[in-house]
């Protein structure tokens, strides 16, 4: 195991230092689709406020505060980091932007939420992850799966064992995105591809479930910008489980998860990366038993209004509130795996021609 690994194992970031009930004042680098998204949930949130937003062009900035109420509008990133006032930045930027930006935000002294995926080399997740330490600021990457209440609640059915282990598992998230060869799915430059963009849901919702994947064969296709269109994992994970995973920006698919345990399934259907709700269908384990003739099937359900955000902001502002440097539900270390884990997928996986 290497120094930062065994940091992050170790460190004590983790313990609540401090708490307290004031409203969180939230500023977004951004003014794209997600970043819209993020805006909005707003309303459904009583522990956070949005203060500010920040694009590279001031009348976008001008355009979305109008659009979501924002008090304040500024034309350029760097201008909304000095802004005292403000407790936290949330990074909806292209990916190719993230680890200039989070350095950035991190140096000018403000905790980030960044989107997913975090950075697209390791070193530099390292680098941030390090400085975050050093600056003692609160830092996460978006992957806000994890802060659903049906994925925790599936999450404690797996580790509670009362159905067997899991043993097998697919994963899928596949859809028809924006192929303009310059747009933010398709440019290298930009960090484009379906492993970023989607395939990192399957990935760390499937070691969320069954550890660390120990061994994997990959394959992908490639589009004429260079880019990942499709891609494919087989893999095995620490707890001996196997998972099939793909994901597609030029294909539209299921976007379900199967966990095939040895007396039950649990099936969370579309959109199995944000779901309201999942089913656990208990089979026995008996010789011939099967999901389709079911001894009893139990709904998880935890409905939203909006569309999705208010779990992930709450989640951060009582992190900020309780004085933490990450989060419990994604803490960096995962991160850090995730973007090994990326890296070494990309560098092994077989290219494959269409
Ligand atoms: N959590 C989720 O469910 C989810 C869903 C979709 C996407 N995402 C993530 O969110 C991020 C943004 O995705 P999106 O769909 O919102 O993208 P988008 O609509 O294209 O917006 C991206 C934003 O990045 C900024 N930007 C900075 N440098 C840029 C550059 N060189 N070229 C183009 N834009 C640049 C722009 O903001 P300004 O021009 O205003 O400065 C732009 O509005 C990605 O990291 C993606 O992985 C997360």
């Amino acid at each position: 195991m290497d120094g930062l690994m065994e940091h992050l194992i170790n460190n004590d970031s983790l313990s609540s230092q401090s708490s307290g009930s004031k409203k969180i004042r939230w500023g977004i680098l951004g003014t794209g689709k997600i970043a819209n998204k993020f805006a909005s949930e707003f309303s459904h949130t009583a522990s956070a406020e949005l203060a500010a937003v920040a694009s590279r062009n001031l009348e976008r900035a001008r355009s979305f505060a109008c659009v979501h109420q924002i008090p304040k509008a500024y034309g350029s990133y760097d201008e909304l980091l000095n802004q005292e006032d403000i407790d936290i930045v949330y990074i909806g930027l292209v990916n190719s932007a993230h680890y200039p930006i989070t350095r950035q935000a991190l140096l000018a002294g403000k905790p980030v939420l960044c989107e997913k995926p975090f950075t697209l080399h390791t070193e530099q997740t390292e680098e941030l992850i390090l400085l975050a330490r050093q600056k003692n600021l609160f830092l996460m990457e978006g992957l806000w799966t994890r802060t659903f209440p049906v994925i925790n609640r599936v999450k404690e059915i797996i580790s509670s064992q009362k159905y067997g282990n899991v043993t097998l598992a697919q994963m899928d998230f596949g859809f028809i995105g924006n192929l303009d060869p310059n747009g933010r799915l398709m440019n290298p430059e930009l960090g484009g591809g379906a492993l970023y963009d989607v395939g990192i849901y399957p990935l760390t919702t499937a070691q969320h479930f069954l550890g660390d994947i120990t061994e994997f064969q990959a394959m992908a296709t490639l589009s004429r910008t260079g880019v990942d269109t499709r891609v494919l994992i087989q893999a095995q994970h620490c707890s001996g489980a196997l998972s099939v995973l793909h994901a597609s920006i030029d294909t539209a698919s299921q976007k379900e998860a199967y966990l095939f345990m040895e007396q039950a399934t649990i099936h969370i259907p579309c959109p199995f990366w944000k779901p309201p709700v999942a089913s656990c269908t208990i089979h026995g384990g008996g010789i011939g038993s099967s999901p389709n003739t079911p001894v009893e099937t139990q709904t998880i359900s935890a409905p939203y209004s909006g569309n999705g955000f208010e779990f992930e902001i709450e989640h951060v502002s009582q992190c900020l509130r309780d004085g933490l440097k990450e989060s419990p539900k994604m803490p960096l270390m995962e991160t850090l795996q995730t973007a090994r884990m990326i890296e070494k997928i990309r560098s092994n996986w077989k290219i494959v021609h269409v």
